[in-house]
């Protein structure tokens, strides 16, 4: 049997207050986990408990703080599933363009929450899983975008190493192309997401930009499939390839 049951199992979704993180908050609940989400803000803990089903539970904590992270973790002991959707900011323009200080912002922004989450996890996840979302950027080449194809691409190479390192705990990417989030609400005005939105899907070859719940069922088969370790999925409707 491949397929490991998630009903009554413990799971915890960072930036699952938003986005592809709350998609994968609910595909988890949905499938019988008792999910944590956690994101920074308070507000946006309680919207998403709102929105999620009974029994899940929220904490809010900023994946900048070390100590606040370690004792969220111990304040609800063991777990079995991990999912890291941390919305990180990164530089974006021509190489020629970026200096030190930007490139180190790309990597605070999602990186090192991704390791900081990750690290303070290992204490409490004995066997289960974990996946990180990290992005098509890594495996594409945008101009412009070299920056956040290195802190995405930095991710993706620690996934084998550390499927070998941690096992049997499983670790795995997944990795998407463009995305409707509420990332985008607030990166570019009604008009210009449209269009932005429309020439995307005038480029992939699945001719559609993708949904949080496109993601967030690539993310359950991580969880629950326990042939699937140090893999880096591509669920990006072929953005990679243009
Ligand atoms: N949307 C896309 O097109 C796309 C494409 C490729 C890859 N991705 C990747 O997918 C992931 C999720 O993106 P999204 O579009 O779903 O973003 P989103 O809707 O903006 O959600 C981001 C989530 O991360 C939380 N967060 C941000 N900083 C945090 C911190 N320091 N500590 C704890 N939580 C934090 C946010 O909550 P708070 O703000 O309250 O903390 C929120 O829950 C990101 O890593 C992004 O790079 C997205």
């Amino acid at each position: 049997m491949n397929t490991l049951p998630l009903a009554g199992q413990k799971a915890w979704v960072y930036g699952g207050t938003s986005g592809i993180g709350l998609a994968c908050a609910r595909a988890l609940a949905e499938a019988g986990a008792t999910v944590i989400v956690a994101g920074r803000s308070a507000e946006r803990v309680a919207e998403a408990l709102r929105q999620l089903p009974a029994g899940t539970v929220g904490e809010s904590v900023d994946a900048g703080d070390e100590a606040a992270l370690r004792a969220a973790y111990a304040r609800h002991g063991a777990f079995r599933h991990l999912v890291v959707s941390i919305g990180g900011t990164s530089a974006v323009g021509p190489y020629r363009s970026l200096d030190e200080p930007a490139l180190r912002k790309t990597f605070e922004g999602k990186f090192w929450p991704f390791q900081r989450t990750t690290m303070a996890a290992l204490p409490h996840l004995a066997d289960g899983s974990i996946t990180w979302v990290t992005g098509a950027a890594a495996r594409a080449a945008i101009p412009g975008m070299a920056a956040m194809a290195a802190g995405n691409g930095a991710l993706h190479a620690m996934v084998g190493p550390l499927a070998r390192e941690l096992a049997p705990v499983r670790v795995n990417a997944v990795s998407p192309g463009f995305i409707d989030t509420p990332y985008w609400d607030r990166a570019l005005p009604d008009d210009a997401r449209q269009r932005t939105y429309q020439a995307m899907a005038e480029i992939v070859p699945v001719r559609r930009v993708g949904t949080p719940e496109d993601i967030a069922a690539a993310v359950l088969l991580c969880a629950s499939n326990s042939f699937i370790t140090g893999a880096v999925l591509d669920v990006d409707g072929g953005r990679r390839l243009v």
